[in-house]
């Protein structure tokens, strides 16, 4: 039975999810006593705090405790990485909806009107929102040598001496992560000074040290656990602790269970972003396209403290060359402070961002030089397998070219394209657009250390298997597959297997659940456990049958000697009889990879995913409004351990990056107040954006490197393979326009931001054409 044969498993909670049976941390049963908490904002983005008055807050209906800066027990810190962010803020506000206080209260109502009635004495200081104005302060959210640059032949005299020299700026915006299940934690009491936290988090164990810390306890007095979480996406990365934290210290204080959950609109102005970022491009290329030498800029809006994005802003500057080989090349990056909150992990961490800014590059070179983008791609991606990245690792891996060309004849790329000038052609009003781009994603953390994994497997006497491992399940199926693997290395039918709980109890110093690595860790830390485990069981085989262990197959429920065989049940329970033990722990290190802090250069990926999307649009050249008419996927997961889990994967990336690129627009008033706290104004994506042709095909090839059962992470790298969109929908504009001028077309490209961009040619452009016809009309139908 191998991985593949008895893969496309629906998720292990489906049917619980439908059901809404599948509890999340609100859901668990409250112990009596429980309290419910809520916190105190600040409406100002910028200033200094020169008292609380908090007064109302402590007389209100209910209330149980109030706390503030001042009554955080331990270490008031809870950046991850920098000392630069707190539970509360302490005298200084930087960006409005900072956390002030919170209070505790016997119902969730009680605790919300009360958190309104709290007063804080600001002295108002001048915001600083936008990344550009932070850019040329020089103001950074880490210090200056840390700053990542990398070069790699870089001349300037390569770049002016190229036959054609480009520049251009674009810009991609913030975007909120919508988790279905927003931040919320429980803090439960436990005897002499314990504490267990349900916290909807993708890092336990970052809740586990960052409470042991602010509560002043030993980690070991800490316990979080994690059935599931409702989707985090990367903003449940860092960005539990805080309320986690708040649950906790009242938590402490009362001796009651506390819940915390926050609302939505709380929730909007809390927590960090996507990071917005500004990208510089100058390149020189030849007359066929090719790049002869790129200088990249990238500028990261942080929001007010560091978080994680000193390693986005690494991230975005090691995809810079997305696809492609650039041989002369330099790029810079810039971690801004600006008074927001403070941007986090979002899908894709920074790569969505830097693979943008060479998109854009490629697409003014095509449309400078009269050239189907797609042939200027081609002609630059990597080619072979010796060619390194600018950082130096080689792309060893590399499928880019029978990848994309695959995708180009499967989807009839160049008929289509044909089609769609043919229609423009005959359509004043309607205009349609289409783009193929290529994806090339690195896998691994970037920080090396946080590559490795840990499980326990327990086995029971009937033969039934609990497996506990470091990830959290948050929708993206890592529970199924990591009980895939379990049960294939012991030759079980996957009904044998449960995933349990996450719990910082059973493994610990786990690593997020995050930059995709999720199954290519905990995954090959189960089957390690599972083979020692199987080898244990193979040893007892032996002994009782007299043939040797080498030759015991463990297959269909049943482990068979030459000589005799046993259910897997009957030979667990002859384990026990002899009292051998039936628990085994597993471990995994990521091998292979390892880069310099400072100077970036060396292998920061063990492998690459790789992947290609062409999207084909229509876009209304009056009011801008577009559609999206047909997507072509052809992604590489290696050998895939779920198809239906992986390409669910593919789908959900592509339209959450949609929705980056489209339609999620985050915008702050003069004030540095967010605009859109909610679904009313702030646009997801929704069913109906989905194209009714959205095909998905996977690469045949199983992973060259040796990753669990050769697949290859999935959770990030399609969210990429939506700048096809962007790139189709630039392709609609230059057609609106018909001037061959370059297209600057910032994310999300908004009906609005198509239409300006549609404007933004020269005074022939034929939409103002259209404009001044229909003016006529209409004068003639009056
Ligand atoms: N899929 C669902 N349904 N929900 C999520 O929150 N997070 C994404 C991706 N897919 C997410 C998801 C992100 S940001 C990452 S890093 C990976 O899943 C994490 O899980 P994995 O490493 O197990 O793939
Ligand atoms: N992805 C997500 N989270 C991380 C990473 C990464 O590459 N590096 C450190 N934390
Ligand atoms: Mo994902 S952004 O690495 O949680």
């Amino acid at each position: 039975m191998s991985l593949k044969s008895r893969a496309a498993l629906a998720h292990d909670a489906a049917r619980l999810h439908v059901q809404g049976r599948a509890p999340y941390a609100d859901d668990l049963p409250e112990i009596d006593g429980t309290l419910h908490a809520a916190v105190g904002l600040s409406e100002v983005a910028h200033g200094r705090l020169r008292g609380l008055d908090l007064a109302a807050v402590a007389a209100a209906p209910g209330v149980a405790a109030v706390i503030d800066a001042k009554a955080v027990p331990g270490d008031p810190n809870i950046g991850p990485v920098f000392h630069d962010e707190q539970v509360f803020a302490a005298d200084r506000i930087e960006y409005a909806g900072q956390a002030l206080f919170a209070v505790a209260a016997a119902t969730q109502a009680q605790a919300r009107r009360a958190a309104l009635l709290g007063k804080a004495k600001v002295t108002k200081l001048k915001p600083v929102l936008d990344v550009e104005e932070a850019l040329a302060k020089k103001s950074y959210v880490v210090a200056d040598e840390l700053l990542p640059v990398i070069e790699n032949g870089w001349s300037e005299e390569t770049l002016r001496a190229a036959p054609h020299v480009l520049s251009g700026r674009q810009l991609c915006g913030a975007q909120e992560h919508f988790y279905l299940e927003g931040q919320v934690a429980v803090a439960q009491p436990q005897e002499d000074g314990r504490m267990l936290i349900h916290s909807s988090t993708q890092n336990p164990s970052e809740i586990q040290h960052t409470l042991a810390a602010v509560l002043g306890r030993p980690i070991s007095a800490i316990e979080v656990r994690v059935r599931r979480i409702g989707g985090g996406f990367g903003g449940k990365e860092t960005q539990g602790c805080q309320t986690a934290a708040i649950a906790a210290i009242l938590a402490q204080r009362t001796g009651r269970p506390v819940k915390l959950r926050l609302p939505r609109a709380v929730d909007f102005v809390l927590t960090g972003k996507r990071h917005p970022f500004l990208l510089d491009y100058r390149v020189g290329c030849d007359d066929e396209g090719r790049i002869l030498a790129a200088d990249f800029m990238v500028a990261a809006d942080c929001g007010f403290s560091a978080d994680l994005s000193l390693s986005i802003l690494d991230r975005a500057v090691y995809h810079v060359d997305n696809a492609y080989h650039l041989p002369c090349m330099r790029v810079r990056g810039f971690p801004c402070k600006t008074n927001k909150a403070s941007n986090t992990a979002f899908r894709g961490f920074g790569g969505p961002q830097g693979t943008l800014l060479v998109e854009r590059a490629i697409e003014d070179v095509a449309r400078r030089l009269g050239l189907d983008p797609l042939d200027v791609r081609r002609r630059n991606l990597y080619q072979g397998r010796q060619q390194r990245a600018h950082y130096r690792q080689k792309v060893r891996d590399n499928i880019l070219p029978e990848l994309v060309e695959r995708l180009e004849r499967d989807s009839r790329y160049r008929k289509r394209k044909e089609a769609v000038a043919a229609f423009n052609a005959g359509s004043e009003l309607v205009k349609k657009g289409i783009a193929l781009t290529p994806v090339k994603f690195g896998i691994c953390f970037m920080v090396t250390f946080l590559n490795q994994g840990g499980a326990l497997l327990n086995v029971y006497r009937d033969g039934t298997v609990a497996c506990n491992h470091g990830g959290t399940e948050m929708g993206q199926g890592l529970f199924i597959k990591v009980a895939q693997v379990v049960a294939k290395t012991l030759g079980l039918s996957v009904d044998r297997v449960s995933c349990e709980a996450t719990s910082t109890a059973k493994i610990p110093n786990t690593s997020a659940t995050a930059a995709s690595s999720g199954t290519d860790l905990n995954g090959k830390a189960a089957e390690d456990a599972a083979l020692r485990l199987r080898e244990r069981l193979a040893g007892l085989a032996a002994e009782l049958s007299g043939d040797r262990a080498e030759d015991i197959v463990f297959r269909d429920n049943r482990v068979r000697a030459p000589s005799r065989s046993w259910s897997f049940a009957e030979l667990v329970e002859r384990a026990y009889l002899a009292r051998l033990p039936l628990a085994a722990a597993g471990f995994y290190r990521t091998p292979k990879i390892g880069s310099d802090p400072l100077t970036r250069i060396g292998r920061p990926y063990l492998y690459y995913a790789y992947g290609a999307a062409v999207s084909e649009v229509a876009v209304d050249v009056l009011t801008g409004e577009h559609r999206l008419l047909q997507v072509d996927i052809l992604h590489d997961v290696g050998d895939s351990i779920n198809p239906a889990v992986d390409i669910g994967q593919i789908e959900g990336g592509y339209v959450q990056g949609l929705g980056w690129l489209t339609t999620e627009e985050m915008g702050w008033d003069a004030e540095g107040r967010m605009l859109a706290t909610g679904p009313a104004v702030y646009k997801i994506p929704a069913a109906g954006d989905v194209p009714a042709k959205f095909t998905v095909r996977l690469w045949p090839e199983a992973n060259r490197e040796d990753t669990i059962g050769r697949s290859k992470a999935v959770g990030e790298p399609p969210l990429l393979l939506a700048i096809s969109a962007w790139a189709a929908l630039a392709d609609a504009v230059a057609s609106a326009r018909g001037d061959g001028g370059m297209v600057r077309l910032d994310a999300p490209a908004t009906p609005e931001r198509v239409l300006t961009a549609i404007n933004a040619s020269a005074a022939e452009a034929p939409v103002q054409k259209v404009r001044a016809k229909r003016g006529r009309e209409r004068q003639m139908t009056k």
